[in-house]
């Protein structure tokens, strides 16, 4: 059974939670997309893990892990977060594999990412996370990258060289600190050692695995609202995290995939810029924000918080054919007496969206509209089973169900692994 993870809205719904649920009966876990951008956590016990390239599978021993040709991986944030996953006391070796072809992010596109977002005016920042995604992603799409199998090569701190004094002329133009290419040569020449043991052809290693009938669960990052190509665009990634993305990113076929699952909050987040039709202002997003602990796992900023929109939800489950959902966070909306489900956007001229519109500017001008639903005022946290639920819970849950299609798949009521419901998978 091979499975592609998905989230369905601007990231954060508690992937890395419900891939470390399903890594128990997965034999490799694949990041097919993204960098140290996301931030992916997984509670066990009194402790809490953070990841951030490293997929969340990591934390069961014995299972392989790879980074795929999709991603863009920044070699130290890497190194600093492999030597932390052996801290935790979990073995690497021989379990852990990085693409060849994968991109690598590097220190000069760092300064890109946060010299192109300083000269942003506002109303245009993205809000990035500074971790160099976009100018790593540009490299890459502009056949100027580089990729994590160049470390082999005998030239490789000729490249770096010639890179760094590419990156200072744009780096110039934006008013930016140049970097020393003989600075940066001293940087990486340690790295290269460090790396090389992970190093591999991770197709091959896919293809081995899918002929032995094992398990593989593609680990997306982000999210589809922040997608390049379906996203808010501009405000969005520079990668693919929807399903699509886990073929072109792993070198796996679109016919060996047995199942995608949505992972989605039973409310919305955002953190960064950009749209978000259903953003709450008051103290319910307030109180939101402080149940759900939003504050990023990357840069700890406050995510924005705001009601569940089903616009998205179906646009989510139709881009990304989800078959099961992984609906999260119920128990965020233990105290509501009210909850409310967005089944689209009014313009002022009285059309109502019901897909989401690719104009941003006429979004801008609209109002969501809502189905309110009595709340449970009760605490779900500890319910193990699905039939425990409160009434007003499961009608909640059905009829953004059938709002946005696909079948109920997990519920997690809490962030703890235990408190995550095994309905329909
Ligand atoms: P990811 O990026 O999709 O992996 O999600 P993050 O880890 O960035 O953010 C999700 C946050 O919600 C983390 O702090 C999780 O521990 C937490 N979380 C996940 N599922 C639940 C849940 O059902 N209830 C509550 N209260 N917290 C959850
Ligand atoms: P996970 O995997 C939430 C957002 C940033 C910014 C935009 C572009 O933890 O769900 P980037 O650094 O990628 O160029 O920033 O995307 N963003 C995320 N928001 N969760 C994430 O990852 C994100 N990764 C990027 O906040 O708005
Ligand atoms: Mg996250």
């Amino acid at each position: 059974m091979n499975t592609v993870l998905v989230g369905a809205q601007w990231g954060d719904e508690g992937k890395g939670k419900v891939i470390d649920f399903l890594t128990e009966e997965s034999d490799v876990v694949v990041r097919f997309q993204g960098g140290s951008n996301a931030g992916h956590t997984v509670v066990v016990g009194d402790k809490k893990y953070v990841l951030h390239l490293v997929p969340s599978g990591i934390l069961h021993d014995g299972k392989h892990c790879v980074i795929g040709n999709g991603v863009v991986m920044d070699p130290f944030d890497l190194m600093r977060e492999l030597e932390q996953v052996e801290s935790w006391g979990f073995e690497l070796k021989g379990r852990f594999h990085i693409s060849e072809r994968a991109q690598m992010v590097m220190q000069w596109h760092r300064a890109l990412d946060k010299a192109e977002e300083a000269v942003r005016p506002e109303g245009e920042k993205i809000g990035t996370t500074g971790r160099g995604i976009g100018p790593a992603y540009a490299a890459k799409v502009g056949r100027y990258g580089m990729r994590v199998g160049d470390i082999l090569k005998p030239n490789f701190l000729d490249l770096v060289r010639k890179q760094v004094n590419e990156a200072n002329i744009k780096l110039r133009s934006l008013g930016a600190l140049e970097l020393d290419a003989e600075e940066m040569v001293k940087l990486y020449t340690p790295m290269v050692a460090a790396l090389l043991p992970y190093v591999t052809d991770t197709i091959q290693l896919l293809h081995q695995n899918l002929d032995a009938k094992k398990s593989i669960l593609f680990e997306g990052a982000q999210a589809t609202m922040l997608d390049i190509d379906f996203g808010t665009y501009p405000f969005v990634t520079s990668s693919n995290p929807t399903a699509g993305g886990a073929c072109t990113g792993s070198g796996i076929s679109p016919r060996a995939i047995d199942r995608v699952i949505g992972v989605m909050k039973l409310y919305t987040t955002r953190v960064g810029e950009g749209p978000f039709p259903t953003e709450l202002f008051d103290a319910d997003g307030e109180l939101m924000r402080q149940r759900g602990g939003e504050f990023g796992a990357t840069t700890g900023r406050p995510r924005r918080c705001g009601w569940f929109d089903a616009v998205i939800g179906r646009y989510a489950q139709r881009i990304n054919g989800i078959d099961y959902w992984a609906l999260t966070k119920l128990d965020v909306l233990d105290t509501f007496p009210v909850v409310k489900i967005c089944t689209g956007y009014k313009r002022k001229d009285g059309f109502v969206y019901t897909t989401f519109p690719s104009d941003l500017d006429a979004l801008a001008q609209c109002e969501p509209v809502y189905e309110e639903l009595p709340g449970w005022q009760c605490e779900t946290s500890h319910i193990t089973d699905y039939a425990e639920l409160p009434e007003n819970a499961k009608k909640y849950i059905n009829r953004i169900l059938e709002l946005v299609g696909g079948q109920l798949g997990v519920l997690s009521v809490g962030p703890a692994r235990e408190t995550t419901l095994r309905i329909n998978i």
